[in-house]
């Protein structure tokens, strides 16, 4: 059994105030929560703030990228020792958002994810297709692609560590889902790739998280579908109400 992993990604979201607010009322409505984990992704700089809030709780953090070196000589980067010491256990890594605003590629989220253990950090790794991509029938080769470059390397005790998100591109902030049955067909489809890769028994422990427009409305149903084991959820992550109802997704 993989247990459910539901994790908010703020982006680029949230003053010091905010922050503690949203993080303080989830603490609370969220207490009695125990069966599936829960991670909070803040910015950098709201990182302990947002501790400070849930520390002792079982609500865990995570960050939203890291740089794949360690301390040293790299303006405005904030490397995986930086990130931990906050109280995170987590790191999202290779975020659509950062494939196509800031040229990061399968080579330098490698890079960034052998680091992430070396630092005790589980990293969330992003996969998924453009529009265009899907559109001409490429979504499975994309993906494909992706993980075989992402996961290079890594050992099979690591890749169960490890969470995939997958977030087809063209259904994060549209409000355009893929529908619970396409998602859970590449879902299925991810997972076999990481069978050929690291072993069948690897790859029934990996979790998969869906991503892309996320609601309460279609939590349920995303998450009925068997081979999805979480949600990486933006917008709606944004105010209490719909981030603790999609956390207490039903079981339908
Ligand atoms: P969304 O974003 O829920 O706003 O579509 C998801 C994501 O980018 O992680």
């Amino acid at each position: 059994m993989r247990r459910p992993i539901i994790a908010g990604n703020w982006k680029m979201n949230k003053t010091k105030v905010e922050a503690r607010e949203l993080a303080s009322r989830l603490r609370r409505d969220l207490h009695d929560v125990f069966d599936r984990d829960i991670v909070l992704c803040p910015p950098f700089t709201v990182l302990f703030a947002v501790w400070s809030e849930i520390e002792g709780s079982q609500i865990e953090m995570g960050a939203q990228n890291m740089v794949w070196e360690g301390p040293g000589a790299y303006t405005g980067e904030i490397c995986g020792e930086m990130i931990k010491e906050t109280g995170c256990q987590y790191v999202i890594l290779g975020h659509s958002e950062r494939r196509q605003y800031f040229k990061e590629t399968d080579a330098i989220i490698n890079k960034k994810l052998l680091k992430a253990f070396f630092y005790r950090l589980n990293p969330i790794v992003c996969v998924g297709e453009t529009l265009k991509e899907r559109e001409s029938g490429r979504e499975t080769e994309v993906v494909s692609a992706q993980i075989e470059g992402c996961f290079a390397g890594l050992s099979e005790e690591a890749m169960v560590k490890t969470v995939v998100a997958y977030e087809p591109v063209w259904a994060i902030g549209t409000g355009r889902t893929a529908t619970p049955e396409q998602a859970n067909e590449m879902h299925e489809y991810i997972r076999t790739v990481i069978a050929k890769l690291f072993g069948k028994d690897c790859a029934e422990k990996v979790r998969i998280q869906y991503g892309g427009s996320v609601k309460p409305d279609n939590v349920d149903e995303i998450m009925a579908q068997p081979d999805i084991d979480g949600a990486l959820v933006g917008g709606a992550s944004l105010k209490p109400e719909p981030f603790a109802r999609i956390v207490r997704f039903e079981n339908i």
